[in-house]
């Protein structure tokens, strides 16, 4: 057994910015697992919203968010985190991260993202999340009291309860699989924050890397801490439609610069849906979208930025514009292909300003986390500023709660006990299963749903749930196992929540009660074991 002051999850912009701060109060060990830069962070393209310029103010920037979260947002959280962006951003640019500047005036050179009222992303060109985590990982690699357990892939949290303690609840550690060494170790610790990202990977087609299992939410379910809000999951309307790269963000920003959805004629569509066009928030264009793909039969949209100069795309945008040039699309001369993908967790543990979910010593952060920032829609590019933002707030909570010296009582922990168990030979079924419930998510759960494709997504989630269970118990674990296991409670906890809500708001819609009900659903869903 390891012990360690703190226990960070995650490698992200949430997870490291908390480990840094915390080192100065003790020892952290970073549990991530796989390398240490494979995150979502590492892939966010657009940038991080702040307001930073004189045309704009933290009102606004919190009306923008409050609207885009079509009544769920909580309101002081939003203002809280907001007000506290350019302090988070002064942190970032002391440790390196550099975001692009008006070369004349030297002041930050603002995107615009659909949503937002002002100019007020900050990048890094369209590589901004990789540009902040290298930053972070920098400082890290400098700090001597900080472990990073790359490849050890968390499988439990230990708590009084798991353990049959009569204590309080609370939160005691967690079992984590070396991969290399193929064995379980337990880390103790008074003091574990979870930053492990969102769920894309439940989706047949999203924009998130392969880490994005929803480890998090999964582990946080088991150990019986509060879930809320997991129907909203924000599909990103532009993911690039490609048969041999599935994954692959089109940011927001390219619309931000003018550019525009049209479908297979070359003719524009979004005025018939918003107002705002190819900027509207993206619960209505993901729909928008998903509709002229149904009513067109077509499969795919295209965007359209072709009217901008020369040179434009390639040097705001280079990742996109060699990425797209690479599979034979000029970006300059031609639309790109798009169709939208599953992109962000809206919902997930359940957690104040400062990160503390419902189950003492459990601490979460960025987008595992549902602070009440994003309500029913978040906001572009407003993710990376929570994560920064609200580490910052952890740290200072865990040390008010849990202050060094004032531990609650130590236990021991007893080592992970796998019985009589045997390798995974039939890997097979692990993949069938894990096929099966990325399609069955995306064909019934996703941008359009009904009580009766939500009921049939719980019935045969239901037998695969069985299934994984078994493996669970009677296999060595894997982290491919372990990975089904977390995707298999995630996609039940989001058709869970999304069954309870009879009614359509921001990104949930059900052709049941396409319209929104505020008298009966102003309100989160909540998911508790306990
Ligand atoms: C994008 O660049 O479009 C993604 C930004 C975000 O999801 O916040």
């Amino acid at each position: 057994m390891k012990t360690y002051d703190f226990i960070v999850v995650g490698s992200g912009i949430a997870g490291l910015s908390f480990a840094l701060r915390a080192a100065e109060k003790g020892r952290v060990a970073i549990v991530t697992k796989k390398d240490r830069e494979d995150c979502n962070t590492a892939q966010a393209q657009g940038g991080i919203a702040c307001v930073e310029s004189d045309e704009d103010s933290f009102d606004l920037h919190v009306e923008d968010t409050l609207i885009a979260g079509a009544g769920l947002c909580r309101e002081d959280v939003v203002r809280t985190i907001v007000s506290e962006g350019p302090e988070a951003i002064e942190d970032l640019v002391k440790l390196g991260v550099s975001f692009d500047r008006d070369p004349e005036s030297d002041q930050f050179s603002l995107g615009m993202e659909g949503g937002h009222s002002k100019r007020r992303i900050l990048h890094s060109k369209d590589t901004t999340g990789l540009e902040v985590e290298t930053r972070l990982l920098e400082a890290v690699a400098k700090n001597d009291n900080i472990d990073v357990l790359e490849h050890h892939f968390a499988i439990d949290l230990i708590t009084t309860r798991r353990l049959g303690f009569a204590s309080p609840p609370r939160c005691l550690g967690l079992y984590v699989l070396d991969e290399k060494k193929s064995e379980v170790v337990t880390l103790r610790s008074d003091r574990v924050i979870l930053c492990t990202g969102g769920c894309g990977r439940v989706y047949l087609y999203t924009t998130n890397p392969k880490v994005a299992t929803g480890d998090g939410v999964a582990m946080a379910w088991r150990a019986g801490a509060k879930i809320s809000n997991m129907e909203f999951i924000q599909f990103h309307p532009t993911c690039l439609y490609h048969p041999e790269v599935k994954s692959f963000l089109i940011s927001e920003a390219v619309r931000g610069e003018g550019g525009v959805l049209v479908g297979q004629d070359g003719k524009e569509f979004m005025h018939r849906y918003d107002e705002r066009k190819s900027l509207a928030p993206r619960d209505i264009v993901a729909r928008a979208i998903d509709r002229e793909i149904k009513v067109t039969g077509a499969p795919c949209v295209f965007l359209d930025i072709t009217h901008q100069p020369k040179g434009f795309v390639k040097d705001r945008f280079p990742h996109i514009y060699n990425t797209c040039l690479e599979l034979g699309i000029d970006a300059e001369k031609q639309p790109i292909p798009v169709v939208p993908a599953a992109h962000y967790q809206c919902g997930g543990v359940q957690v104040d300003v400062n990160g503390l979910t419902s189950l003492p010593g459990l601490w979460a952060v960025g987008e595992v986390a549902c602070t009440g920032l994003h309500g029913a829609n978040r906001l572009a590019s407003n993710s990376l500023l929570e994560g920064a933002v609200v580490a910052t707030r952890a740290v200072q909570d865990v040390m008010e709660k849990l202050p060094p010296g004032q531990e609650p009582e130590f236990f021991d922990l007893p080592e992970w006990t796998s019985g009589n168990v045997t390798d995974v030979d039939e890997l097979v079924v692990i993949y069938h299963n894990w096929d099966e419930i990325r399609r069955l998510m995306w064909d019934y759960v996703s941008i359009v749903r009904t009580g009766k494709r939500l009921q049939r997504a719980a019935t045969r989630l239901q037998n695969l749930s069985r299934e994984v269970q078994e493996f669970y118990w009677n296999f060595k674990v894997t982290s491919e196992l372990l990975e089904l296991r977390n995707l298999v409670q995630v996609a039940t906890l989001i058709v869970d929540n999304a069954a309870q809500r009879s009614e359509s708001r921001g990104l949930h819609y059900t052709l049941d009660h396409p319209d929104r009900d505020d008298k009966n659903w102003l309100r989160d869903t909540v998911s508790s074991r306990v």
